[in-house]
């Protein structure tokens, strides 16, 4: 088991808060990792193998993702050991909303991660009292629908355009290959189709489909409203490619959005496009980075392709507090500027310090955390 003080380094956690209550067996932690910038704002997992590790380090992810959009919230996480399947889920998750009223809503804001739906986030602000205690409700109590927007995609296929145009590659008629096809894979998907794009490739765990003249992108998104995953099976034209053939069909753009650690060495080598964007999280070794640096293709990191829904939860936190509705239009329009300027600005000071999209972007975010901190008195003295 790790030393919860072992976890503290130069950034945090500032405090770490695990909690437990006999009668329903509920277990939990929270971990606020740097309010420098902002109280603490991540999602609240539930899972039967949750611990204090992955929380933390989830919350250290937290910390650089708002930093990196330049959004002024905080990194935080909390976790719930627990099976989210099990019938005392609601009670369970009471006792801990309860057992964090100190922290809850004015140092940490709870939000939805694995294992937590919709419903449950209106259950802990009924159990607190307080409208401010989660986001993430449903649109009928006023929340932001992240998912039905399809923010994260969205905002994916508007970072991947502005990263093809710093690369002086068009978008109109780019070739695009996409691992996944759910929440984000999808609604990239008829991003990149509207923005002109030709989508070559799709893949969901049950296969991948590929026709490099270009697959019809409404009728895939409506084979998989029918069939869901297995679309892949049934949808024709298009051949049908073994796991992972996607990642490395001839294309100009790739966008992993399914799982983690897909692009590893072995991949970076066969790799054809011209840019990776990285839908889901930490989809690329730093092994497989470093290779596809040295072949000269750009890697446009998670943090920045991927913050759609970290800037439609910016909203969401402002529409705790409001009687009114959050206007989508807003938050649509948002997400595409602020995720394009963000990806010019990491891209360009790429290129100025001669260094991957990764380390730009981290020490981007690190110089905002560690000047906030210096302007609170955080820093030691000297
Ligand atoms: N949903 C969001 O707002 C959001 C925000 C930031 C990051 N992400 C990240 O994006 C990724 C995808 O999230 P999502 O919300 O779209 O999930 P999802 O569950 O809606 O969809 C996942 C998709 O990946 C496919 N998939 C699973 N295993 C696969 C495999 N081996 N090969 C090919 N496809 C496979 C699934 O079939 C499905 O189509 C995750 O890494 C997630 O952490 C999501």
């Amino acid at each position: 088991m790790t030393d919860a003080l072992s976890l503290v380094d130069e950034w945090g956690p500032e405090k770490i808060v695990v909690v437990s209550h006999r009668r329903t067996g509920m277990k939990g932690v929270l971990v606020i990792d740097n309010t420098a910038r902002g109280i603490g704002k991540g999602g609240t997992r539930m899972g039967p193998g949750v611990t204090v590790d992955e929380v933390a380090r989830l919350a250290r992810v937290m910390t650089w993702k708002w930093a990196a959009v330049d959004l002024f919230y905080g990194g935080a996480k909390a976790g719930i050991v627990a099976d989210p399947a099990a019938r005392d889920k609601e009670a369970v998750l009471r006792a801990f909303a309860r057992a964090l009223s100190n922290e809850v809503p004015r140092e940490y804001v709870m939000g939805l991660d694995m294992g937590l739906t919709e419903s449950d986030a209106a259950l802990i602000q009924d159990e607190l009292g307080d409208r401010g205690a989660a986001v993430g409700t449903p649109e009928h109590l006023g929340g932001v629908a992240y998912d039905k927007l399809g923010v994260t995609g969205y905002g994916v296929a508007e970072a991947a355009d502005a990263a093809a145009r710093h690369q002086g590659l068009p978008m109109a008629g780019s070739r695009v290959a996409l691992q996944g096809f759910g929440a984000v894979g999808s609604a990239a998907a008829r991003r990149f189709a509207e923005l002109g794009a030709t989508v070559v490739a799709v893949s969901t765990a049950h296969g991948a489909l590929h026709d490099p003249s270009g697959l019809d992108v409404d009728a895939l998104l409506a084979a998989r409203d029918e069939h869901g995953d297995r679309f892949v099976t049934r949808h024709s034209p298009g051949a049908v490619l073994a796991p992972g053939g996607e990642l490395t069909v001839d294309c100009d753009i790739l966008v992993p959005a399914a799982l983690q650690d897909v692009i590893d060495r072995t991949t970076a080598h066969e790799i054809k496009a011209k840019l990776v964007v990285e839908g889901a999280n930490l989809p690329t070794s730093a092994d497989a980075r470093s290779i596809l640096a040295e072949r000269g293709i750009t890697v446009l990191p998670d943090f920045v392709a991927n913050a759609g829904g970290v800037v439609a939860a910016a909203f969401a936190m402002d529409a705790r507090y409001s009687g009114f509705r959050p206007d989508t239009s807003t938050i649509v329009e948002t997400v595409s500027t602020r995720l394009r300027a963000n990806t010019m600005t990491v891209l360009d000071a790429a290129r100025q310090q001669r260094v991957t999209p990764h380390a730009a972007g981290r020490s981007l975010a690190e110089d905002r955390v560690r000047t906030a901190m210096h302007s609170k008195g955080r820093l030691p003295r000297g």
